[in-house]
């Protein structure tokens, strides 16, 4: 397989085998994710990172894992920040950018604008989260931290519970779980259902897919129990968000009853989800899943921008 030069806007973008090949690379990169070994196999290479969104794990991972590797990088960290301000499109603006670093890693607000990116720019574009769309490298880190809790990524009973009409890491998740053959059970507030298109996607890969509502029963049979925050900024209207705002929380009570092995993930933000009594529990895998960031971006930029890893 090579990764180099590619694009990586969906999850769809990667097979299956590449997709192991990354896990498998960005095991042995923990230690350089950590400090403990180094490697300069980035040296010279230039990742420019544009993000018209709000970010800090997702950006600052990027920029760690190019800076361990010896690599560096150039950022547009905030919209008002580019010529984007004074009316360029993004065509223009993504354009431009693919003539100064070696790829472009693009947050933006708007579905489908990675792939518009990719299709103008000279340089890989890698997809940081397109409005309500993708988020294919955080399925990459989602992926990582479960295989490392269980030594697989097939026959689980995986629980997506949130927003999963606009979370963006549940629609690159779900695509992804399906692949590997787990069990996925959907659950959302009223309104906030996985959107039509994703759902056809992992029930035409043969996954098992059901809707659940009680919260006590999914957590008994759950393996994993992902949890998303409301996307509050994607709500056309105040009151809509209202209605389900603080509509779910897990706490230690709720995972009474789980599987001792049960991990609990969360891309993180989180915003009263999750309280803060889980992370002492040994059922928290969210911190350790933003650490994984760092070798999971690491493996795939060395992939993408020389076709080897360290
Ligand atoms: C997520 C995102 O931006 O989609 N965050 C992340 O990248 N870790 C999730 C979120 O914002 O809720």
């Amino acid at each position: 397989m090579s990764l180099k030069g590619r694009d990586v806007i969906t999850i769809r973008d990667l097979s299956r085998d590449e997709i192991d090949e990354t896990l498998a690379a960005a095991r042995r990169l923990i230690p350089y994710a950590e400090g403990s070994k180094s490697s300069r196999i980035l040296d010279g290479k230039i990742l420019t990172l544009a993000f018209f969104e709000a970010s800090t794990r997702t950006r600052l991972s990027f920029e760690t894992a190019m800076q361990r590797l010896g690599g560096r990088c150039v950022t547009i960290a905030e919209a008002g920040a580019s010529s984007m301000r004074k009316g360029e499109s993004l065509h223009d603006t993504i354009k431009m950018l693919s003539q100064y670093g070696d790829a472009i890693v693009l947050r933006h607000p708007n579905e489908g604008a990675a792939r518009l990116a990719a299709m103008v720019s000279d340089r890989p574009v890698i997809n940081a989260g397109d409005g309500a769309g993708q988020h294919p490298t955080q399925t990459l880190l989602d992926l990582a931290t479960i295989q490392e809790a269980f030594g697989t990524l097939s026959g689980l009973n995986v629980v997506l519970l949130g927003d999963l009409r606009y979370g963006r890491t549940v629609h690159s998740l779900a695509r992804a779980l399906a692949v590997y053959g787990n069990e996925i059970v959907l659950m959302s507030p009223p309104g906030l259902h996985l959107p039509d298109e994703v759902r056809e996607q992992v029930d035409q890969l043969g996954a098992k897919v059901r809707e659940e509502d009680q919260m006590h029963k999914a957590v008994r049979e759950a393996d994993v129990l992902y949890v998303t925050r409301i996307q509050k900024e994607r709500f056309a209207d105040e009151a809509e968000y209202a209605q389900v705002a603080g509509s779910y929380r897990v706490d230690n009570a709720t995972l009474m009853g789980a599987k001792p092995r049960l991990i609990v993930m969360h891309p993180l933000p989180r915003t009263g989800e999750i309280a803060p009594e889980v992370d002492s529990t040994p059922h928290a895998a969210y911190f350790r899943q933003a650490f994984l960031a760092v070798p999971v971006r690491m493996a795939l930029l060395s992939l993408v921008l020389t076709g080897k890893v360290p």
